[in-house]
C-alpha cells in the first residue's frame, strides 16, 4: 500500500502543535509551542490568552514543521485537526488553519477527537494490537476504555467528578509548588514518605473514579496546618497523595483487565507521564502476563504527532470533514 503522509494540527488547550506523521506510526517531524510559562503566573490556563497565543503561533508552527521534515504541503495526503474536546477559542484556531490548508491545496480533511489522539500516541511507540484496555488520564479525563478492535471505543468507567490531572494541578496550587502540578508533585513525592493518612476515593468494585474527596482532604489538611501555625511537609504530602492516586488507578485498571479478560493495557494522556503510575502498572502487568504500553514521554502531553497517528485510523473509519467543521468543546470519545 502507498505510504500516507498526514499533516496534523493540535490546538485544543495551551499547546500549539503541528506534525507530519507517516502511516499512523512514524513521526516525521513535530513542532510544539507551549504556553506553560504564560499561564503559570495565573495558576492555570486562561482561555482568552490561550486562543490569542495560538493565533500568534499557528502559522509559524506549521511552517517550521514542513521545514523540519523538508516537505511541502503538496506532499501531504491529508490534513488532520483536533475538533474537540477542548477550549472553544483554542480549538477554532487549529480548525480554521486546517480547513484553509485543505481547501487551498485540495486535500481531504480528517477530524480527530483529542482523546483518540492520546490513545493513538501509543502507536508511535509500539504497534497497537487488540483487544485492549486503555487507561486515559489527563487534565480533563480519567477513563477506562475497552477497544475490541481498531478505532472502536467503549467507555467502561470514568471519573464521577474531577479528572486526575486536574486534581494534581489543584493540589499543587494549594500547597504552593507551581503549575502544572503533575510534574512538580511527581518530582517532589520522590523526596517524601507516606506520612499523611488520606482517604482512598471510591474504594468499590466499579470501574469509576472519584477525586474530589481526595482533593478536599488535601486542601483541608493544608488549611488546618496553616491555621494552627504548623508547618506542612510538602514532600510527604505529595508522596501520600500520589500513593493514593496510584493505588486507586492500579486497582480499577487491573479489575477491568481481569473482568474483560484482556491481555493488553495501554496508558494515555498527560498524566501517563507520571513515573509512579507508569512503574506500578508496568509491574502489575509483568506479574499478570499482560502486555503493557505507554507512550514515550514526549508523546504523553499534548502534541500533534498523536493527532496524526489517530488521523490515519480515523480516515479509514470515515472521519472526514469539510469547510463546515466546527469545534466541539464537550466532544466525547463514545
Ligand atoms: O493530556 P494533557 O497534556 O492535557 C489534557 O488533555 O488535559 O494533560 C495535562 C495534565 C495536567 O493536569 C498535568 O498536571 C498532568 O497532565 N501531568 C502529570 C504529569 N505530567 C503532566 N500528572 C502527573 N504526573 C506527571 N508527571
Ligand atoms: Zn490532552
Amino acid at each position: 500500500m502507498k505510504d500516507m503522509f498526514i499533516l496534523a494540527i493540535e490546538s485544543s488547550c495551551d499547546e500549539t502543535s503541528c506534525a507530519i506523521v507517516k502511516n499512523g506510526c512514524e513521526d516525521i517531524a513535530t513542532v510544539i509551542m507551549t504556553q506553560i510559562d504564560i499561564h503559570t503566573k495565573y495558576g492555570g490556563v486562561v482561555p482568552e490568552i490561550a486562543s490569542r497565543e495560538h493565533l500568534r503561533c499557528i502559522t509559524l508552527v506549521i511552517e517550521e514543521t514542513l521545514k523540519k521534515a523538508n516537505m511541502k504541503i503538496e506532499d501531504m495526503d491529508a490534513i488532520a485537526v483536533t475538533y474537540g474536546p477542548g477550549l472553544i477559542g483554542s480549538l477554532l484556531v487549529g480548525i480554521e488553519a486546517a480547513k484553509t490548508l485543505a481547501l487551498i491545496y485540495d486535500k481531504p480533511l480528517i477530524k480527530v477527537n483529542h482523546m483518540a489522539g492520546h490513545i493513538y500516541a501509543n502507536n508511535l511507540t509500539k504497534k497497537m494490537e487488540y483487544p485492549l484496555i486503555s487507561l486515559v488520564i489527563s487534565g480533563g479525563h480519567t477513563e477506562l476504555i475497552y477497544m475490541k478492535d481498531e478505532y472502536s471505543f467503549e467507555k467502561i468507567g470514568g471519573t464521577l467528578d474531577d479528572a486526575v490531572g486536574e486534581c494534581y494541578d489543584k493540589v499543587a496550587r494549594v500547597i504552593g509548588v507551581g503549575y502544572p502540578g503533575g510534574p512538580v508533585i511527581d518530582k517532589l513525592s520522590k523526596e517524601g514518605t507516606h506520612e499523611y493518612n488520606l482517604p482512598v476515593p471510591l474504594n468499590d468494585d466499579s470501574y469509576n473514579f472519584s477525586f474530589s474527596g481526595l482533593k478536599s482532604a488535601v486542601i483541608n489538611l493544608a488549611h488546618n496546618c496553616e491555621q494552627r501555625g504548623e508547618s506542612l511537609n510538602k514532600a510527604n504530602l505529595a508522596r501520600s497523595f500520589q500513593d493514593v492516586v496510584v493505588e486507586t488507578l492500579t486497582k480499577k485498571t487491573m479489575k477491568a483487565l481481569k473482568d474483560y479478560n484482556v491481555k493488553r493495557l495501554i496508558v494515555a494522556g498527560g498524566v501517563s507521564a507520571n513515573s509512579a503510575i507508569r512503574e506500578s502498572l508496568k509491574e502489575l502487568c509483568e506479574k499478570n502476563q499482560i502486555d503493557f504500553s505507554v507512550p514515550d514521554f514526549k508523546y504523553c502531553t499534548d502534541n500533534a504527532s498523536m493527532i496524526g497517528a489517530a488521523a490515519y485510523f480515523a480516515f479509514q473509519h470515515g472521519e472526514l470533514a469539510d469547510e463546515n467543521l466546527n469545534a466541539r468543546p464537550g466532544l466525547n470519545l463514545v
